[in-house]
């Protein structure tokens, strides 16, 4: 799986298994035993099921920090998510599509506009990074972002390898490099929190400076750790990196072969554009108008999931589909797309939505959620916790 997943035939591997398998079967991944599932049994199974928690792979771990949010389950979970809703929640969001357009428009002129052909992957991948980098951490452009960027690059390079720290091997290079972005970060942490002593910026800054301020209500002391501050915004962007950069490279190469969505796309970007002066940016509302390029997203998501799966593994013994899955195992949950063939698989289509939308999700994905802030000690939200 892993070879399949850096030649970027995972897919075919997935199909390939099942035809040969059916859609359970078991495999040892990353050094684990691991029962492999897709299909709705599977997903119902994942989303309502007290007896998965999920839990990344042992190298993920290495790579992400062990105070990660996708490690995090009960209390922790709850304070860490509600802290990162503070930033990611759309009323915050509503305040970064100019920074965003901004961002776009500066690539078009840049490595887009006169050029008779160009190779989307890099430049969209390219793109996402630099939003992410002025969004999530206030870095401009200049040495620090190219450090990060450069970092960044080689840990994903080993994320998904054999998870062995020996020389020459693309785990030991991705642990390293994970290390650098972690300094990088760090720094970045250090002079976010001297700059909001100092009132000389904001919460709203960027990600990093609000989780910074939070402060929880009762105790008044810092929410997060800066371990769990660093931890975090290396998920955030990984996570908003690869699902993001992967599902506009997918639009694109959808769209380059069907004019007749290509068209009527632009034209609803048209009609928005028409009625904006000169140089004024995208709003938060102009994105209601765009309902005819958020469903080309969202059949492309449908097509192709920028997520291909998701970790967990059994609290307890599980009987599933006339499977005994022991305590303890690995469970290797990978999400269902069009393309897999299986007709009923369409009843699964809201699960590829992004997390952002998750008011779509029919309410599944929350109470999965839910679940996940029961396991461990009780106490309240930590959106209700907090403040700052
Ligand atoms: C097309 C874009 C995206 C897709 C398809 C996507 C999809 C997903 C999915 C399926 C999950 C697992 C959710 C769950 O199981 O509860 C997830 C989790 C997460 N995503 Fe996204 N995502 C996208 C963009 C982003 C962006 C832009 C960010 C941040 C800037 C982000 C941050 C996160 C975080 C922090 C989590 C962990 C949440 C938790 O464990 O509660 N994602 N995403």
């Amino acid at each position: 799986m892993l070879r399949a997943m850096r030649t970027n035939t995972g897919e075919q591997w997935i199909k390939q298994r099942i035809a040969r398998y059916g859609p359970v079967s078991k495999l040892s991944l990353f050094g684990a035993p691991t029962v492999f599932m897709t299909g709705p049994a599977a997903n119902k199974l994942v989303f309502s099921s007290e007896a998965l928690a999920p839990k990344q792979p042992r190298c993920l771990l290495l790579i992400l920090g062990r105070r990660n949010i996708l490690e995090l389950v009960g209390d922790d979970y709850r304070r860490v998510r509600g802290a990162m809703m503070q930033f990611l929640k759309p009323d915050s969001l509503r305040r970064y599509v100019g920074a965003i357009d901004a961002e776009v428009a500066r690539h078009l002129d840049a490595v887009w506009a006169g050029q008779r052909r160009v190779t989307v992957l890099p430049l969209m991948k390219l793109l996402t990074f630099d939003i992410i980098a002025t969004l999530l951490f206030g870095l401009d452009r200049g040495a620090v972002r190219r450090e990060l960027a450069d970092a960044f690059a080689d840990m994903l390079e080993g994320m998904w390898s054999v998870p062995l720290d020996l020389p020459f091997m693309a785990f030991r290079r991705s642990l390293r490099a994970s290390k650098r972005a972690r300094r990088v970060l760090e720094a970045t942490l250090r002079e976010k929190r001297d700059k909001l002593e100092r009132g000389e910026s904001s919460p709203a800054d960027d990600l990093q400076s609000c989780l910074a301020s939070l402060r929880d209500e009762g105790s008044g002391r810092r929410l997060l750790t800066d371990e769990e501050i660093v931890d975090n915004t290396m998920v955030v962007l990984v996570a908003g990196h690869d699902t993001s950069s992967v599902l506009m490279i997918f639009m694109m190469r959808h769209l380059a072969g069907d004019p007749a969505t290509l068209a009527t796309k632009v034209q609803e970007h048209e009609e928005i554009a028409k009625n904006k002066a000169d140089g004024e940016v995208l709003m938060w509302e102009d994105l209601h108008n765009m309902r005819f390029t958020w469903r080309v997203a969202l059949e492309t998501m449908w097509m192709i999931p920028p997520l291909f799966g998701s970790f967990q593994h059994a609290l307890e013994d599980i009987e599933f589909d006339g499977y005994l899955i022991p305590k303890g195992w690995q469970v290797f949950w990978a999400r269902p797309a069009a393309s897999f063939g299986s007709h009923d698989t369409r009843c699964t289509e809201k699960i590829s939505l992004p997390c952002a939308h998750r008011r779509e999700w029919g309410g599944r994905a929350s109470a999965w959620r839910e679940r996940r802030s029961a396991r461990g000690k009780g106490g309240g939200s930590g959106e209700e916790r907090m403040a700052g």
